[in-house]
């Protein structure tokens, strides 16, 4: 894969070149002191400085570009990079920031007149000091997007010399080894709420994975396949029949005995893997995290992605934080994806004791999943002028 000192050369310098970097500048906002939005953690924008500055460093005019939401193809308020570019600007004064590449439905569509648009220069740089001209070169940077096909992650490496930016060969290093390189016994633990976005994930983690521990609202589809009554908990039944599947080929699975959940009065209480009517699982039991920390107390390599329950409300924190707790303990190499693992690991204080945090949830699992993604197949590919 093509780095920017890769760009750097084919370009003969960057003095005075103009690049494009595709970042993924997208989290959530919330409302600020007046009502206005703002952004809510910038570990995105700070996850990208290393890539930006080491170009204007070297005399390049930036311009960043993301997307932000899903807005559907039309300008829309909510969405705009306002927020983003407010914070991206004191951190690194120089750059340019396009607005939301989502305001055009191009960018989805992987539309070629889009893409001629954006490395023409033609989607132009509203905030900061961009002006519309075309670029001479182009850095992915996003990895949190890069499982999409969208124009600006697959185009302008077909025109542009191109390379990937710091985080982005950081994370497709780190998630990509873990397909190919753990060092075992590796532990995954998967998490969240929906077992059919993670489907994909876990068949594939089965096969390289020596253990794979499963929490979360998911875990309810698979207690339910193994012929647990689960109450009101979360379940998807069109996917019973496939984790009963799993679980027949997939020894290596660990599921709670326990959960924590909140009875048809509103009681919080602890019970075994069978919950009656009305009765909703909202986080693993003390046992099952104990469990849980032996699993991880043994690996040498450990991937997390997804919380264990409800881990915004106290009453159904203990398990996520158990979780956290365990990696941060651990003496394997740990590895936490997903927006909402990330953000449990910031919440309980311990990510600095994680060894790799990565910016990409969905991006990730599908590297795992297909030891590819298509915005690294498109530098890979790019024309090597
Ligand atoms: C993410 O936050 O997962 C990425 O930015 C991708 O966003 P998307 O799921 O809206 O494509």
């Amino acid at each position: 894969m093509p780095l920017l000192e890769d760009l750097e050369q084919r370009l003969g310098g960057l003095d005075g070149r103009r690049i494009l970097v595709r970042c993924d500048f997208n989290f959530p906002l919330r409302d600020g002191p007046d009502g206005t939005p703002e952004i809510a953690d910038d570990l995105r924008i700070r996850a990208a400085l290393p890539t930006l500055r080491w170009l204007i460093e070297r005399g390049a005019a930036v311009t960043a570009c993301s997307h932000l939401g899903r807005p559907g193809g039309a300008p829309d308020e909510r969405f705009s990079l306002a927020p983003v570019a407010e914070r991206l600007l004191e951190l690194a004064p120089s750059i340019a920031l396009a607005e939301n590449l989502r305001f055009r439905l191009g960018e989805t569509a992987n539309d070629p007149a889009f893409v001629d648009a954006l490395v023409g220069g033609a989607v132009t740089a509203p905030f900061g000091a961009g002006s519309p001209a075309p670029f001479d070169g182009y850095v992915n940077d996003a990895f949190g997007v890069s499982h999409r096909a969208h124009a600006s992650i697959v185009g302008p490496p077909q025109y542009l010399p191109s390379a990937a930016g710091r985080l982005l060969h950081r994370e497709a290093e780190v998630l990509g080894g873990l397909r190919t390189d753990a060092k075992r016994p590796f532990v995954a633990v998967l998490g969240g709420a929906k077992v059919s976005d993670k489907l994909g994930a876990v068949e594939a983690l089965l096969s390289v994975v020596d253990t794979l521990v499963i929490g979360g609202g998911m875990c309810f589809t698979f207690l339910a396949a193994m012929g647990h009554p689960i109450g009101d908990s979360l379940c998807e039944p069109d996917f019973i029949e496939t984790c009963e599947r799993l679980l027949v080929g997939g020894a290596n699975i660990v599921l709670p005995n326990d959960i924590t959940a909140l009875d048809a009065g509103g009681t919080v209480r602890q019970m075994g893997r069978s919950l009656p009517d009305g009765c909703r699982g909202l986080d693993i039991g003390p046992g099952s995290a104990a469990e849980f920390d032996d699993v991880i107390a043994g690996a040498r390599t450990v991937f997390w992605n997804g919380p264990m329950g409800l881990f915004e409300d106290d009453r159904f924190a203990a398990g996520t934080r158990a979780v956290a707790q365990s990696m941060a303990d651990s003496r394997a190499f740990t590895v936490v994806g997903g927006g909402d693992s990330a953000a449990a690991v910031a919440q309980f204080g311990l990510a600095p004791y994680m060894d790799h945090i990565s910016t990409g949830g969905g991006a990730g699992l599908e590297l795992i999943e297909h030891g590819d993604l298509p915005g690294l197949a498109a530098l890979r590919d790019s024309p090597q002028r």
